[in-house]
């Protein structure tokens, strides 16, 4: 044989010895990952023996896909109190949709499911939402003053004037046959006002139509999260940014960082001028982007750049998403009951009618559009369900437990339509609210409740006001039959098939 030939075969074998050791890796760690497969799947089943779970595929669990809202409805009635939801083979958490079980979880301090709201880093960063423990706390005490009752008063007629513009638009759509999808238009105004409001922002958002690349990408983001929390594969991060997913994520997170670094920008540049300086540093309060500004200027501050683009990140997506979804189930509750909407509209006319404009003292004098709001925000919880991981055991008050490390998912949803919470749970009742009418503390919870609820619940319930009472003295809304919205459990409250109205001009 030539030398040639002989080390022709030495290397040939030196690369079937590095095959098989690859292959004998592989293999390890395959049998590695069934193995733990295995044990957390039996620990789970194990853990979740007091809690009963409706039928699920081994590994692809309930695989509910757009249908988890309806599935839940049965489930409620099914499974009082708590149920396991699998997400995956070995991935479940317990659902929890009884007050007295929400009001546990809710008293507690366990942090945010890491699981799930570690999925949202990449978008938000650590902000106030994503935030845990000490630095949480920090935050939210900086933060809080940027809602304080004297910030928020001047808001309502920022406010007034985005709705005003938004209706302007929608009159192109008045008295036609056809009706017309709102979320969209609801959308640039809630972010137009969030914008004005906490950043200072003198933009025209509905008019310019810069911004609706960063609607679009929120839009992308709040489904792609969704799926990814539900997708075992997608955990992981080198996995998930090769998909198509991934990558449409990845893009989307890039367009929402454009707009945010611009809006933060622009805000510095503003403050570099010596009369705004000074006129802001004489205000009592300081809008939200300020704050973190000037917090940012002070020497020993620990609030990094990172920090700063997290809180901008969170509240430009939790100040105008939130409120759009619970805006647009509003308008679509009062177009489909009629008599609650005349009365909804006396009621404003009253305060209204004669053209004087609306104000914060004015907010407090409509009861009954109030009860209607918070009625659609039972039925339509913009933030559907939130999660928790169990730091330390809790047993229920029916002497049901879970260990630490279990996460908990409290679904207001769910809540929100428990039967034995509240009757006839599908019908649209606004006497629910009625001021004389008592309920369990933790029967609502749009806000969720205990010290991680909403910091903006004030200035949403605001914007919501606003917005109806105005849209009510413009128009009448009317459903349209063939395009009746169906929810769809999404980070934020979707509806699979839009929201569509059709509009009459009042006379
Ligand atoms: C109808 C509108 C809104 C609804 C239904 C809503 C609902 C909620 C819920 C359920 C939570 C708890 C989230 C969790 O535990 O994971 C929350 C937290 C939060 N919301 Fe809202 N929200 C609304 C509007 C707003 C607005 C307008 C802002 C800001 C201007 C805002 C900012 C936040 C922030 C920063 C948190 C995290 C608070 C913390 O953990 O300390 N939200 N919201």
């Amino acid at each position: 044989m030539s030398v040639f030939s002989l080390s022709t075969l030495r290397n040939l074998g030196g690369i079937f010895g590095i095959l098989q050791l690859s292959f004998l890796l592989v293999l390890l760690l395959l049998l590695f990952k069934a193995v733990h497969f295995y044990l957390s799947r039996k620990w789970l089943l194990k853990t979740f023996q007091q809690f009963p779970s409706a039928p699920s595929h081994w590994l692809f669990g309930h695989n509910l896909k757009d249908e988890e809202l309806q599935h839940l409805l049965t489930w409620v009635k099914k499974y009082p109190a708590a149920c396991s939801q699998w997400l995956w083979g070995n991935k479940a958490r317990i659902l929890i949709y009884d007050p007295d079980y929400i009001k546990v979880i809710l008293g507690r301090s366990d942090p945010k499911a890491p699981g799930i709201y570690n999925l949202l880093v990449p978008w938000i960063g650590y902000g106030l939402l994503l935030l845990n423990g000490q630095k949480w706390f920090q935050h939210r005490r900086m933060l809080t003053p940027a809602f304080h009752y004297d910030i928020l008063k001047p808001y309502v007629g920022i406010m007034a004037n985005s709705v005003n513009v938004m209706l302007n638009k929608l009159e192109q759509f008045v008295d036609q046959d056809s009706s017309v999808e709102i979320l969209q238009y609801v959308s640039l105004m809630t972010l137009e006002t969030i914008m004005k409001c906490a950043f200072s922002h003198h933009g025209n958002v509905q008019l310019d139509g810069n911004s609706s690349s960063y609607i679009k990408a929120i839009e992308d983001l709040n489904s792609l999260a969704f799926f990814r929390i539900r997708n075992a594969f997608y955990h992981n991060d080198t996995i998930y940014s090769l998909s198509s997913d991934g990558r449409l994520s990845h893009r989307a997170c890039k367009l929402a960082h454009e707009h945010t670094d611009e809006v933060i920008k622009l805000r510095k540049a503003q403050l570099q001028d010596e009369g705004v300086l000074e006129k802001v540093k004489k205000k009592r309060r300081l809008d939200f982007l300020d704050i973190l500004l000037f917090a940012k200027m002070e020497n020993g501050s620990s609030l990094s750049d990172k920090d700063l683009r997290a809180e901008v990140d969170t509240f430009m997506f939790e100040g105008h998403d939130t409120t759009a979804s619970g805006i647009s189930w509003t308008l679509h509750a009062l177009a489909t009951h009629p008599e609650h909407q005349q009365r909804c509209r006396e009621e404003v006319q009253g305060l209204l009618g004669d053209g004087t404009p609306i104000s914060w003292d004015l907010l407090d004098q409509m009861p009954y559009t109030t009860m209607c709001i918070k009625e659609a925000l039972r039925l339509y919880p913009p933030v559907p369900v939130v999660s928790r991981m169990l730091n330390t055991p809790v047993t229920f008050p029916d002497g049901r437990s879970l260990p630490k490390g279990v996460t908990v998912a409290l679904s207001f949803y769910a809540l929100h339509h428990n039967p034995d919470v509240w009757p006839n749970p599908q019908v649209f009742d606004p006497s629910r609210f009625a001021p004389d009418v008592s309920r369990h503390s933790h029967a609502f919870l749009p806000f969720s409740g205990g010290s991680r609820n909403c910091i903006g619940k004030q200035f949403a319930m605001n914007e919501m006001k606003v917005t109806v009472a105005l849209t009510l003295l413009r128009f009448e809304l009317l459903p349209d039959p063939s395009r009746i919205p169906v929810p769809m459990s999404r980070l934020v409250l979707r509806s699979k098939n839009g929201i569509h109205l059709r509009l009459k001009k009042l006379q």
